[in-house]
């Protein structure tokens, strides 16, 4: 398809003007209009939201990326008209800002303008792009206008990599579907809606937060708004791969086991599987529901390491379509109090980390400031870093391939959720669904976890234990975890979440040293893990200001910071069969729940960098903390 150069605004407002003289404009609803009975034009316009297409940064796209116009609407007046109706279930299925068109004559007027508007970058979060942006939470309308020249018996997807929270989106005035989840991808089937020429494609982004959602109300992040990854028109064959797993078996390595899924008009094919580098090529073919398992030899693939990250050429190949992948070989397992990568016992020397930029805030946007963060992580000398608390990007997961860091991935299922609502845990289960169908090629993902310092009770028990039984019938190949919750009485420290029996890791946050006891307490602590498999220590950790020194007993200053990450080493002696660690954070990142005036100011200060790129001395301490653990382990 033809390189897409979005218009500029001044030839789309001619090219509108034109339009508008004979095409049907619009007009909002005004007080007094008749209001017609909302016959559902939306509703009939069903949701194409279509199932995801497995690595669809490999198929034919063009990038809709770029500078976007966007609308602050923050009491929803393109949505809603004066009554409270959607006008896209409005009789006419005209009138919200989607509709994009001008007053035909002097009858008929507008009260917004997209070609008039300021625009964003996308992808991007307009807190970070606009001044009255920054705590914005409610609506905002993007629009992109497009050429494309779509051609017979190709599939058109239109594919958003995360929009934060809830997306509407419409193509050229009509109705898509809705995406509600600020860090899964979604598509939408846009076959045959495609204009040959010009195309619109506007979306309604609202990053309000809701107790239902997941995650709920109360987070410590940033609630970044909007289209916050790629957004790309990709064009597939009539009959094209849509979906594909190669990894190795669980606990057979010898073997390469997965599937391979077509979609389109003739799904009962050969498909031809090859890894050239190893030597390895076999067909087979998919039944009339398009799907084929894929069980070959493993041959003589060399194990993925983070010390060698080897990743191979793969090409998925049928009649009409070819998808070529980079993925890496080895298995993840657990045996007793030990974790085993391709058999091996290994020790996580992690870091934490959120989706955001410390030194040009916002979430991440591109390959550059993902590799930054990453490099800073190899520097630590981590193998292992968690990719804290929601997912993060396609290209964050393809980065950690190639550098070799194995990752914790995770839901959003964050602190208070609401255990007993039906659509809550509907939607927890679909981002999950959503993040282990992407992601499930990927060797550095080694971990899904379910989900964050919820407290314990029947409710969540039930919601976070079905979770984990979700994630393993997805993928049985990888471990299930959880970021559980510790009790205190005294020095003694218990770990006995009833969640563990579900979870093959017991992994739990503690800040011994920040939120409870003193620095010096925490040597006296004595732990009482009530499960037998490895302990792994998702967050410890304590806020320091870049910069600001006094004595290792004065809090925010980075000599407490420094004092606090020795004495948890020493602490975890107590902790014998403890077999990684994660320290919070790798980064200061953004937070509204940080407010204090001078060691915060909207910003959680328990990084190892600063906002500004400067590593504190913890960081140099947690590394030859590492270098210590990595002879230990590969002597
Ligand atoms: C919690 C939570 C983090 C939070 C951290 C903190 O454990 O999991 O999201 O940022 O503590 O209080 O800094």
């Amino acid at each position: 398809m033809r390189h897409l150069l979005p218009r500029l605004a001044l030839p789309a407002i001619l090219m509108l003007a034109a339009m508008a003289a004979h095409a049907g404009a619009h007009a909002q609803a005004r007080p007094g209009d008749v209001q017609l009975a909302g016959t559902p034009a939306a509703a009939a316009a069903a949701s194409r939201i279509a199932p995801p297409i497995q690595n669809i940064q490999g198929r034919s796209h063009v990038s809709l990326n770029g500078r976007w116009s966007y609308i602050i609407d923050p009491y929803e007046t393109g949505y809603y008209d004066y009554r409270r109706m959607p006008f896209d279930a409005s009789a006419s299925g005209k009138g919200g800002f989607y509709d994009d068109r001008k007053p035909k004559d002097k009858t008929e007027w507008a009260e917004y303008s997209f070609d008039l508007a300021p625009t964003l970058k996308i992808p991007g979060d307009w807190n970070s792009q606009a001044e009255r942006l920054q705590l914005y939470e409610g609506t905002v309308w993007m629009r992109q206008v497009f050429d494309a020249e779509p051609k017979e018996g190709k599939h058109y997807m239109l594919y958003f990599g995360a929009v934060n929270y809830e997306a509407h989106v419409y193509l050229n005035g009509k109705k898509l579907g809705v995406h509600r989840g600020g860090f899964t991808p979604f598509q939408f089937d846009v076959t045959g809606l495609l204009a040959k020429g010009r195309n619109v494609v506007v979306v309604k982004a609202d990053n309000t937060r809701h107790q239902e959602a997941i995650p709920t109300l109360n987070t410590d992040w940033w609630n970044y708004g909007g289209i916050t990854r790629d957004v790309l028109l990709a064009e597939l064959p009539s009959t094209y791969i849509a979906d594909y797993k190669v990894q190795l078996a669980k606990g057979d390595p010898g073997r390469i086991a997965g599937y391979v899924q077509l979609a389109g008009a003739a799904p009962a094919q050969q498909v031809t599987v090859t890894i050239p580098e190893a030597g390895i090529r076999a067909t087979v073919r998919t039944g009339a529901d398009g799907r084929a398992a894929i069980d070959l030899p493993a041959g003589k693939l060399q194990r993925w390491t983070p010390q060698q990250p080897k990743l191979y050429a793969v090409e998925l190949s049928s009649g009409g379509d070819t998808v070529r992948d980079r993925i890496g070989f080895r298995t993840i397992a657990t045996r007793g109090h030990e974790i085993l990568l391709n058999g091996k016992p290994v020790f996580l020397r992690g870091v934490a980390l959120h989706d955001e930029n410390p030194l040009i805030p916002g979430r991440l946007r591109g390959a550059g400031d993902m590799r930054m963060l990453l490099q800073w992580a190899k520097e630590l000398n981590c193998n292992y870093v968690r990719l804290a608390h929601y997912p993060h990007s396609e290209e964050m997961l393809r980065l950690a391939d190639e550098m070799g860091l194995m990752v914790w991935a995770e839901v959003p299922v964050y602190w208070t959720i609401s255990w007993d609502n039906p659509d809550t845990y509907a939607n927890a289960s679909a981002q999950l669904t959503d993040l282990i169908v992407r992601d499930k090629n990927r060797a550095s993902v080694v971990i899904w976890s379910v989900g964050n310092e919820t407290p314990i009770g029947a409710p969540r028990n039930a919601f976070m234990g079905k979770l984990a039984r979700t994630a393993r019938a997805l993928d049985d190949t990888r471990l299930v975890a959880a970021a559980l919750e510790i009790h205190r009485s005294g020095a003694d420290i218990t770990v006995d979440d009833p969640l563990a029996q579900e979870l093959d890791l017991i992994s739990f946050n503690e800040y011994a040293g920040w939120y409870w006891s003193s620095n010096a307490d925490m040597l006296n602590y004595r732990f009482d893990i009530k499960a037998d498999k490895p302990v792994v220590i998702t967050e410890f950790g304590a806020d320091a200001l870049a910069g600001y020194h006094a004595d290792a007993d004065t809090r925010f200053s980075e000599e407490y910071q420094d004092a606090l990450y020795r004495n948890q080493f020493r602490m975890f002696a107590a902790i014998p069969s403890l077999r990684g660690i994660t320290p919070w954070v790798l980064a200061d990142f953004r937070s509204p729940r940080r407010p204090h005036p001078y060691f915060q100011d909207f910003w959680n200060r328990k990084g190892l960098v600063s906002e500004t790129g400067k590593k504190k001395m913890a960081y140099w301490t947690l590394k030859e903390y590492y270098d210590g653990i990595q002879k230990k382990y590969e002597k």
